[in-house]
């Protein structure tokens, strides 16, 4: 049979934000899919890429002091970590901000614009004076037009419900500058819609979607679909217009269009042809996965682009729930937003993939990490039932048998069982019945665990560890633990691996399953996983809570570790250095001789230091900025002495050369305090 050719995408994550456990939820669903296909055989490609376009990108690094092409890059490499810890298995991972990127959004739009499917007017809306930008609705607060409560979003009011538009607040103002917002006229872009309605009935019930979905989205088009705003006024993070002068692309045009050119630039590394994935027509299959929140962009805007502009359009959309966390919506107050990050630091990634993969069904329900039960399932699933299944078996292969597995089966009923479930565990994983298809194999592992309970090798190796019933019971043992084993994989695939080194096999396919291992030498049985432990929960918790406590008292969200001093973000910390990498660091006493705020930096000081006599006999100084406003005034830093890294090299900023970086310490906010040597220490002098 060929194989099917299958490209899978997960959404592409926002830069301005941590990978979170939301965001892990829909990973892991993806990854589970797709390495389940490679195991099958066959071609499956599952790309991603960083979000990184639109105005809150703009204003965030902005505030931090650094280009917004820095702050994505930052955040890319902060994503990119996360995903790699939660085993996500991605073929490639992109940018929208790329080339590539920028050729499919010029492509489609050039497309729809010769098609007439583009059209032109002015819109009026609110503008802050002061910062030069057009007021998403988000960034208008004020006065609610119906029931008066002050404080009120641009959008709706969360005292009343009401809905309305920012132009109708009382007293407008703007989050960014507090200014009053002016109206303001400009012309926008729209792409015409509601011409492809006929086209999007057909296409959203077609059986390309679930059928909740399909039913919501009826809805909508049966009350007619609207004109889509595409472009955005300058200053803007994106891509500009094609023919135009300081019109953009509104970040949500060209986010999907990411999925391309995260396969473009996959197409590009491995020689695959992108036509064949794309074309119209295609015989391979396309499926996204993505969150019910953004459905509309995928159901409605993605496919109409896509048809229009004379590409395929995808096989299906797979939308999932929301996460909760103990039952409540991931939230910043009750200290139950967990980063990617934070859970890393303290559990196994495959404790979640498990706890994940045994809740997850093919539908749109939101899905609860109650974390008792998470703690129960793990020690009781993969701990209590699988891993005991071979680590009560090996020992006696070990020390009785030179590690050789027997002829012959003792459970052949079982083993039999165990061999024919392949087929509908298969089933579920296609149909993305994860939690079906994990019941079936725990059912199985109890089986399994009753057999050797009940045949009690132990006993029998007590009088004679040679006998050969023990060989054939523990055979049988290691080979149902294999199969298990195998129909895991997908979920535990770093499990699998120690467990393929243990079994010493290669790689297990999913027609692994026809076949049992007879004698057969295995290797010495390593532990395959540990207990979770509530003390690692609880440590968990308390830093999620630690880290919500701290980024709210920083002015800015501050979603990837930043040195206080470095305006790049800071590297993570290592572990322990050797002696040579800390004598590289050139440590100083420095005198501050001048200090001024930074125009457009809220974060930032600018500090002239002085250094002494330099090498060159010649006094030397240093520009640095710090980002060290929130706890410093200029006049209260100028004649002190502080510590500088000297040797670091000089970084561009937005504002001018940093050269080097003077060192404090502190959670952030009003609380950091710069070092400050003891007196007798003198501009210039190494810090030993
Ligand atoms: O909702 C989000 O976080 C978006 N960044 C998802 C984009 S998915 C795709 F369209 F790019
Ligand atoms: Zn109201």
């Amino acid at each position: 049979m060929s194989k099917r050719k299958i490209l899978v995408t997960s959404a592409l994550p926002y830069a301005n934000g941590p990978i979170h456990l939301g965001h892990v939820l829909e990973a892991v669903q993806t990854d589970i899919w797709v390495r389940f296909q490679k195991m099958r055989g066959e071609q499956c490609i599952y790309v991603c890429a960083d979000d990184a376009h639109g105005t809150a990108i703009m204003l965030r690094a902005e505030n931090e002091g650094i280009t917004a092409e820095q702050l994505i890059a930052n955040v890319k490499a902060d994503h990119q970590s996360a995903y790699d810890g939660f085993l996500i298995d991605f073929d490639n991972y992109h940018s929208t901000h790329s080339d590539e990127n920028r050729h499919y959004s010029e492509t489609i739009y050039k497309a729809l614009r010769a098609n007439n499917r583009i059209a032109v007017r002015n819109i009026t809306q609110l503008y802050d004076p002061e910062k030069g930008l057009f007021l998403a609705d988000r960034f208008v607060k004020g006065t609610c037009p119906k029931c008066k409560t002050d404080d009120q979003y641009g959008d709706n009011c969360e005292a009343c419900g009401a809905t309305y538009s920012p132009n109708d607040l009382i007293n407008p103002r703007s989050t960014l500058s507090g200014a009053t917002p002016v109206q303001r006229e400009s012309e926008h872009y729209f792409f015409k819609l509601p011409e492809f309605t006929d086209m999007l009935k057909a296409w959203t019930r077609s059986g390309t979607l679930q059928e909740q979905v399909t039913n919501k989205l009826s809805e909508w088009l049966d009350a007619g679909l609207q004109e889509w705003d595409i472009s955005r006024d300058a200053p803007y993070f994106g891509f500009e217009i094609p023919d135009t002068t300081g019109k953009y692309f509104y970040v949500w045009l060209d986010a999907p269009i990411g999925y391309m050119a995260s396969f473009q630039q996959y197409c590009d590394r491995t020689g695959t042809n992108f036509d064949e994935y794309w074309a119209p027509g295609s015989d391979a299959e396309l499926y996204h996965f993505i969150g019910k929140d953004i459905i509309n962009f995928h159901a409605l805007f993605w496919p109409a682009m896509l048809s229009d502009a004379g590409y395929r359009t995808p096989t299906a959309v797979f939308a999932h729930g929301f996460m909760t966390v103990n039952g409540k919506k991931m939230s910043k107050s009750r200290g139950t937003f967990i980063n990617g990050h934070t859970y890393l630091r303290h559990l196994n990634p495959e404790y979640l993939r498990y706890f994940l993969a045994s809740r997850l069904g093919n539908g749109v329900d939101d899905l609860d990490l109650n974390l008792d039960e998470f703690v129960n399932k793990i020690n009781s699933d993969l701990v209590g039932k699988l891993v005991n299944i071979a680590s009560r078996c090996a020992g006696f292969i070990t020390r009785g048998f030179d590690g050789m597995l027997g002829q012959q089966v003792e459970a052949s009923a079982l083993l039999a069982e165990c061999q024919a479930a392949a087929d509908d565990i298969a089933q579920a994983y296609e149909q993305r019945e994860y939690q079906r298809g994990i019941r079936q194999i725990m059912l199985l592992a109890d089986k399994a665990n009753q057999f050797i309970a009940e045949q009690a090798p132990w006993t029998l190796a007590k009088a004679n560890p040679q006998d050969p019933r023990v060989q054939a019971i523990c055979t049988s043992g290691i080979n149902l633990f294999r199969l298990l084993m195998l129909y895991l994989k997908p979920v535990l695939p770093a499990m699998a691996e120690k467990a393929e080194r243990f079994l010493n096999v290669p790689a297990l396919e999913w027609t692994a399953s026809t076949t049992l291992l007879l004698s057969h030498k295995i290797n010495n049985f390593e532990p395959l996983i540990t207990r979770v432990e509530q003390s690692s929960i609880d440590a968990m918790l308390a830093e999620a809570a630690a880290d919500i406590e701290k980024n709210a008292q920083k002015p800015a969200a501050a979603t990837v570790p930043q040195a206080i001093d470095s305006p790049l973000g800071k590297e993570p910390i290592a572990d322990e250095i050797e002696y040579p990498d800390f004598a590289k660091v050139d440590l100083r006493i420095a005198m501050i001789i001048e200090a001024s705020y930074v125009e457009g930096a809220d974060k930032l000081l600018q500090l002239t230091l002085d250094l002494g006599i330099g090498a060159d006999g010649k006094p030397e100084t240093r520009n640095v900025f710090s980002g060290i406003r929130s706890a410093y005034k200029p006049e209260d830093l100028k004649g002190r002495l502080t510590v500088l890294v000297a040797n670091l090299k000089p970084r561009k900023m937005k504002f001018g050369m940093s050269e080097g970086m003077v060192l404090a310490a502190g959670p952030g906010g009003s609380d950091i305090w710069l070092l400050s040597p003891d007196h007798g220490a003198q501009p210039g002098m190494r810090v030993i």
